[in-house]
């Protein structure tokens, strides 16, 4: 694959309950190179946000992980982590799927096309003082599954294009822009970043429905803190912030 350090070294896995959690041991073990990779087709205890479960058939998408150490990060900073690598999912499917336009950023980072989920990021960060020492990126992505039994707002790149992709060589897309989204990181282009992320994010300025606490109610995206937290304005006119398990979409 096409870059400097991201991916250069891997561990692929035939079967593995998380890659997320075998990168966790291996940074318990010693301190593996930057940019490791580890890269699975058949997870089977996936781990997703809010403490979800993450499914995937079996050789037909991809679970992987990335080990990094943006020590240049702090606690408040971290989210800048999310909006580069929901950013660099979006740049591979821009890449690769028909209807580019149609590709959103669904706050904090699920990747969607239209209205569903194609796929998922869950970020690992550890911490030392205020900052982030090590982080594990996982990434799960839908491919060439073509039925989504438990949920019917799913759906994968083959179910979208009718044909399969090569999974390996969306693995390599994804390095690359991982590793030229993380370089635009390292180099403080933060402007660039966070206004193509609104560019990109789901229901970005439009009224829509949320719900909070059971409660429904109307409201507007419009902005991210910088510690992640949706900026969503209401009815009343009040701009109000949210964290992830404060809200939920409908
Ligand atoms: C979510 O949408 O809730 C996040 C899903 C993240 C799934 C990926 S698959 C590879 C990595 N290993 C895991 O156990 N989870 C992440």
């Amino acid at each position: 694959m096409n870059t400097l350090f991201i991916g250069q070294s891997s561990v692929y896995l035939e079967s593995v309950e998380s890659t997320n959690s075998y990168a966790i041991e291996l940074l318990r073990q010693n301190t593996p190179i930057e940019g490791t990779l580890i890269y699975s087709f058949e997870q089977l205890k996936g781990r997703g946000q809010r403490g979800n479960e993450w499914e995937s058939e079996a050789n037909k998408n991809i679970a992987l992980s990335l080990i990094l150490y943006p020590n240049f990060l702090t606690t408040e900073t971290q989210f800048l982590l999310s909006k580069i690598v929901s950013l660099a999912l979006s740049d591979v499917m821009a890449e690769l799927l028909q209807k580019p336009q149609e590709i959103r950023i669904k706050w904090p980072n699920d990747i969607y096309v239209g209205d569903k989920k194609i796929a998922g990021i869950l970020i690992e960060n550890f911490l030392r003082e205020n900052s982030i020492q090590s982080t594990v990126i996982g990434i799960g992505m839908n491919v060439n599954q073509m039925e989504f039994i438990t949920t019917n707002k799913a759906v994968s790149f083959a179910v979208l294009e009718g044909q399969e992709f090569d999974l390996m060589k969306i693995i390599e897309r994804v390095c690359e822009h991982i590793e030229a989204r993380y370089l635009q990181l390292k180099a403080n282009k933060l402007e660039s970043i966070s206004s193509y992320y609104l560019l990109k994010l789901y229901r970005f300025n439009k009224w829509s429905n949320f719900s909070e606490k059971g409660k429904n109610f109307e409201g507007k995206i419009v902005g991210v803190s910088e510690n992640g937290k949706l900026k969503l304005e209401l009815r009343s006119n009040e701009i109000k912030e949210y964290g992830l398990k404060e809200i939920e979409f409908i």
